[in-house]
């Protein structure tokens, strides 16, 4: 096995999940007053109420995909009548939508983030390299799922991406199966380790955080005094 091989495929994601767990550990202790998004609704609300429903509704999405991909075995969906052409059927179109409504709200929150100077000096440093990284493992995995999937012959990451996946959790990590898998696949995949890995420093911590309750209504309400009852009659008295 090759040097690169072992570091791509086994080490690398190794150390991103034992730094993912113990960082977050880590920043509950030191930090845990910091455990939070960092709200800048203070700062900017208009594009923030448009890029952040689209872009978090979105990736449940995603992440549901993932999880039917790359979580559960094809023999599983196989036995509910989902075969191979089905499911890249499904995959590419419910995975389309999804991945580009994730890249659409991304990029709305990144130039809010960008053109809003307000919301500019809020930003860490780890904020940014989380966002350069989301923003690259979210356009390959568009790659993958629009370029390979919809568009190009299709590739079955099934028996190969998602086998090697599961196998490092049930601690039979089989490198081999990344080795032939196309070069966009390695890359986002890479990319996303290095993105969990930055994970528990960044803003992104909030995550694990949000109170179900809030996708039911507005997340903070922040209201003028001045429109309140007692603001108004605070006013007039002044006049
Ligand atoms: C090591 C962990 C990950 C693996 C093994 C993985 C694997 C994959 C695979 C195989 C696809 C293609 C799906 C298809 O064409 O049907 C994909 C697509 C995608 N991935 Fe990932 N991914 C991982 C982490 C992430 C992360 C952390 C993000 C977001 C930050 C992400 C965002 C996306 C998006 C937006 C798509 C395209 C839309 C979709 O199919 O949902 N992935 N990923």
């Amino acid at each position: 096995m090759s040097g690169l091989t072992l570091l791509f495929w086994i080490a690398l994601p190794y150390v991103a999940i034992a730094v993912f767990v113990v960082g977050h550990v880590w920043r509950w202790r030191v930090d845990q007053y910091g455990w939070t998004t960092r709200s800048s609704q203070l700062q900017e609300s208009r594009l923030l109420s448009i890029g952040g429903p689209i872009f978090h509704y979105a990736t449940f999405a995603a992440i549901g995909g993932h999880v039917l991909g790359i979580l559960i075995p094809a023999s599983w969906t196989a036995a509910v009548g989902i075969d191979e052409g089905m499911y890249r059927a499904i995959s590419a179109s419910l995975g389309t939508i999804a991945g580009l409504l994730v890249a659409v709200g991304l990029l709305v929150l990144v130039y809010r983030r960008v053109s809003v100077p307000r919301v500019r000096v809020t930003t860490s440093r780890t904020d940014v390299l989380a966002y350069v990284l989301l923003t690259i493992v979210i356009g390959l995995g568009l790659g993958e799922t629009v370029g390979v999937n919809l568009l190009g012959g299709g590739y079955d990451y099934r028996s190969t991406v998602a086998l090697w996946f599961r196998g490092l959790f049930l601690l039979n990590p089989r490198p081999e199966l990344m080795v032939s898998a196309p070069p966009v696949y390695q890359a986002h995949v890479i990319l996303a380790w290095l993105l969990f890995m930055v994970w528990p420093f960044s803003r992104l911590v909030h995550a694990w955080s949000y109170p179900l309750m809030f996708l039911g209504r507005p997340w903070i309400l922040y209201r003028s005094y001045r429109r309140t009852r007692a603001g108004r009659r605070e006013a007039a008295a002044n006049r």
